[in-house]
């Protein structure tokens, strides 16, 4: 036979396992402890609110995680403490003999930094948010960059924030340039992806939440990530150029570059890497080899892709070198 207390008991074992109610009120020794978690089982959300009634803490009545009516929210279940976990010490006042003494934290603290208190361990803020969103885009976050770089969920979601900027697209980059901040200035480069007009977001070609493949791709080639949007250049072509088969960041920085169409280096020193300068001339042009002595019409239209126009590839019977 199980008495009540057992009951309960055992609930709070279940609660403890999922590593969110660390310190439920049955264990509490202190009487007002007691008390202020008795009231939170009554009141809920509103015994936060009498010392939080202030913005941006209010602002998450408008998000969709207080859906009462949606069994899966936390507002469904403990309200604040599904998240904060249960926080009895908290919600008390500390005693005036104790002025000095500061006011003990909620279970859980989270973000980067606290103005009041001890942020809580990366992994013990994660858990409680996969608890609720471990599948769909973030099926790979175990062993992601950004868990093993000890990422709280919550430097990049406003939890408390009607829209979380992270989630609209001229605002998300913002976000992570907080932490990279060379990808700031690689943006404002003459040539770029339009990131900063909100036309394409960072999360276009990454997964923050983890990948299966490289540097957190979307998509398992650098090549893939970029047939989404640039679908012609997938080929296949008749004339394959072996170097855009093989990864499209051997030409482009995706990031910006200060050269013209994002390309790493500019012309004839791009192609010069890979192939050799002896064949065609590339030196700069100088007044030898002009007209009306020698000339060499491949001086004269020198750039390399007056010629070889179709550099990603062509399907013209007789476009094996890239000419049309
Ligand atoms: C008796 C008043 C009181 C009650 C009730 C209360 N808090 Fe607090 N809370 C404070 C004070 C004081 C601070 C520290 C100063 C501040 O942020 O205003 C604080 C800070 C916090 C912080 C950390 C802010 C930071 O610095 O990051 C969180 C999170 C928090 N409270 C959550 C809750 C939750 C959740 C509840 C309800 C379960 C709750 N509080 C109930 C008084 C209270
Ligand atoms: C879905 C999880 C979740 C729920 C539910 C939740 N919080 Fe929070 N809370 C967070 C996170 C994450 C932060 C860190 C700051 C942020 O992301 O906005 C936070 C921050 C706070 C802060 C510090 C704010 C600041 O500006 O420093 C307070 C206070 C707080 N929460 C109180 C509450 C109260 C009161 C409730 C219930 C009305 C509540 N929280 C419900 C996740 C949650
Ligand atoms: C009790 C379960 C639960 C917990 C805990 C929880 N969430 Fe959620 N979250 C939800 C549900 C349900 C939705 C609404 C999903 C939908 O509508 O499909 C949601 C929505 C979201 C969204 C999308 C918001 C939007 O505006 O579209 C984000 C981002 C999010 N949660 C992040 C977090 C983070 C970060 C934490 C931890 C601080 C967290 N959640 C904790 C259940 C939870
Ligand atoms: C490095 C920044 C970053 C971190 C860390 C991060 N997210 Fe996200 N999250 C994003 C971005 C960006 C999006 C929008 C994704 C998109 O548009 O495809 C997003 C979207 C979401 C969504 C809503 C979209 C959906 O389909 O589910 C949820 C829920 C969510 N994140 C939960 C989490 C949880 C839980 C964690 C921690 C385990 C987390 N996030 C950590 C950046 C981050
Ligand atoms: C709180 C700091 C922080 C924020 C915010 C953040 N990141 Fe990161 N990011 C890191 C850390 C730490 C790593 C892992 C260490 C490293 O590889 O530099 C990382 C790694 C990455 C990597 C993989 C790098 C590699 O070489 O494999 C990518 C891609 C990335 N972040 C993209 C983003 C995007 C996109 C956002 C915004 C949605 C974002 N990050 C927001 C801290 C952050
Ligand atoms: C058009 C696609 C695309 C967009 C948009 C994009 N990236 Fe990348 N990113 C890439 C590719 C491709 C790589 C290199 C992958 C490789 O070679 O493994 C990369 C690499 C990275 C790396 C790791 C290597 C390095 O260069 O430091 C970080 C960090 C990163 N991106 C962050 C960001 C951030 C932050 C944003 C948004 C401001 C962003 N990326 C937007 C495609 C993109
Ligand atoms: C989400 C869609 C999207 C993805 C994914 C994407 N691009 Fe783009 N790309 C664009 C848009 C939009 C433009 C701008 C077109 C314009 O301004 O006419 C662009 C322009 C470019 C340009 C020409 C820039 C110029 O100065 O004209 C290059 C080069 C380029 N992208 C390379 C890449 C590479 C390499 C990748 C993969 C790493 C990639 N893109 C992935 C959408 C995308
Ligand atoms: C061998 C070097 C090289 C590689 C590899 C390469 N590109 Fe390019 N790409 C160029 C050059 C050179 C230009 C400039 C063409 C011009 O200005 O006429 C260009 C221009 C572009 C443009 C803008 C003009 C246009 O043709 O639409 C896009 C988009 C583009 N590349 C996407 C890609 C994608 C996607 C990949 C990978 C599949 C890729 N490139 C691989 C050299 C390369
Ligand atoms: C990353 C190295 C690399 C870069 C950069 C590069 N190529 Fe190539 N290119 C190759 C390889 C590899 C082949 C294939 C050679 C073969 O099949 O013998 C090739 C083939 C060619 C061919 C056809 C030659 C043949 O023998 O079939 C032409 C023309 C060509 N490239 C022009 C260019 C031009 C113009 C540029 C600069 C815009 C350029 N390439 C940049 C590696 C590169
Ligand atoms: C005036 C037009 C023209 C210009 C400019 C030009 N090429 Fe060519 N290129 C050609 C033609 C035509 C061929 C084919 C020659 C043949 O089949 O004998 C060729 C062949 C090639 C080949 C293949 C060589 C082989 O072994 O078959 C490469 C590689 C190449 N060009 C690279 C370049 C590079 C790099 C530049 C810039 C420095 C450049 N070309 C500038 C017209 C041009």
């Amino acid at each position: 036979m199980i008495n009540a207390s057992n009951r309960k008991m055992k609930l709070s074992g279940a609660l403890l396992l999922l590593g969110i109610f660390g310190s439920f009120p049955v264990f509490a020794a202190d009487g007002g402890t007691d008390e202020a978690g008795r009231e939170y089982a009554l009141k809920g959300a509103k015994t936060c609110l009498k010392c939080h009634d202030e913005y941006p803490v209010k602002n998450i009545f408008q998000t969709p995680h207080v859906q009462k009516a949606d069994k899966r929210t936390p507002f469904a279940a403990h309200e604040c403490e599904s998240c904060h976990g249960a926080s009895p010490d908290h919600l008390i006042e500390p005693p005036k003999k104790d002025q000095g003494e500061k006011h003990k934290p909620p279970h859980l603290v989270f973000g980067l930094k606290s103005k009041n208190y001890k942020v809580s361990s990366v992994d013990d803020q994660n858990k409680v948010c996969l608890g609720c969103h471990e599948s769909g885009i973030r099926m790979h976050w175990r062993g992601s960059q950004h868990q093993s770089g000890d990422v709280p969920c919550a430097a990049c979601h406003a939890i408390h924030q009607p829209k979380d900027p992270v989630l609209v697209k001229t605002d998300q980059a913002e976000v992570c340039f907080a932490c990279h901040t060379d990808k700031r200035a690689q943006l404002r480069r003459r040539s770029r992806h339009p990131i900063r007009e909100g036309k394409v977001v960072c999360a276009d070609c990454h997964n923050p939440h983890g990948s299966a493949g490289r540097t957190l791709l979307v998509k398992n080639t650098v090549n893939e990530t970029c047939y989404q949007c640039h679908a012609e250049k997938r080929g296949p072509f008749l004339w394959e150029h072996q170097p855009v088969r093989e990864d499209c960041t051997n030409c482009h920085n995706p990031h910006g570059s200060t050269q013209q169409r994002m390309l790493v280096q500019r012309t004839p020193f791009l192609c010069n890497n890979c192939h050799s300068e002896r064949f065609h001339p590339s030196t700069l042009r100088d007044g030898s080899g002009l007209p009306p002595v020698g000339a060499d019409n491949r001086l004269l239209g020198k750039g390399c892709l007056n010629c070889h126009s179709k550099i990603h590839g062509s399907n013209h019977p007789s476009g094996p070198r890239f000419t049309r």
